[in-house]
């Protein structure tokens, strides 16, 4: 579906394609550099995110920031998106029939940006990203080419808020995205 932003941003602004468009505060489209070599996916917005529209605004966007920023990545040089534009009730797993009619969105930010990178946040976005069978524990921090980018996926910023455990695999795997992101600048 080729769309400007500003086709994007009208017909998400009208979408009432699935139920949560009636229980949504704000769209949550994406945030960031609209020319950017990278983008994060996410799942869905949060309560704050559904507060201020922007995705990644709370608890784990703030915990993602600090791994951007520890690894040397601004966060203006990013674009940021979630596979569902609205808010799924009480933060559940987005469905799958709410996924299908969503994704076409992401579909054309991915086509207006044209990243080199795309990382998926979790996964929920990499299973419906990269592969359906995605095991984040086994393959976070693989690369993947698909078509003209390079998508992985790494532990979605809240499972680590869950479990610090896992901080050191998300550094790990951070500093080797910011090098796939020089090499290919
Ligand atoms: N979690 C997500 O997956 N996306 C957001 O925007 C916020 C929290």
């Amino acid at each position: 579906m080729g769309m400007t932003w500003e086709e994007l941003e009208s017909a998400c602004s009208g979408c009432q394609e699935c139920p949560l468009g009636g229980t949504r505060t704000n769209i949550v489209i994406g945030t960031g550099n609209r020319n950017a070599d990278i983008m994060f996916v996410g799942e869905a917005p949060g309560a704050d995110e559904d507060r201020t529209g922007i995705p990644f605004v709370g608890a784990a966007g703030k915990h993602l920031d600090k791994f951007l920023a520890a690894v040397g990545i601004a966060r203006e040089d990013v674009y940021i998106a979630n596979i569902l534009k609205c808010r799924p009730p009480n933060n559940r797993d987005p469905l799958p029939e709410e996924q299908d009619v969503c994704i076409k969105y992401l579909r054309c930010q991915v086509k207006l940006i044209r990243p080199k990178i795309i990382v998926c946040l979790g996964r929920i976005s990499a299973m419906r990203l990269i592969d359906p069978e995605f095991r984040i524990t086994k393959m976070h921090g693989q690369f993947f080419k698909k078509g003209d980018f390079h998508i992985c996926a790494v532990y979605h910023p809240s499972a680590l808020l869950r479990d610090a455990s896992k901080n050191e695999d998300m550094y790990r795997d951070m500093k080797a995205i910011k090098k796939k992101l020089d090499e290919l600048a």
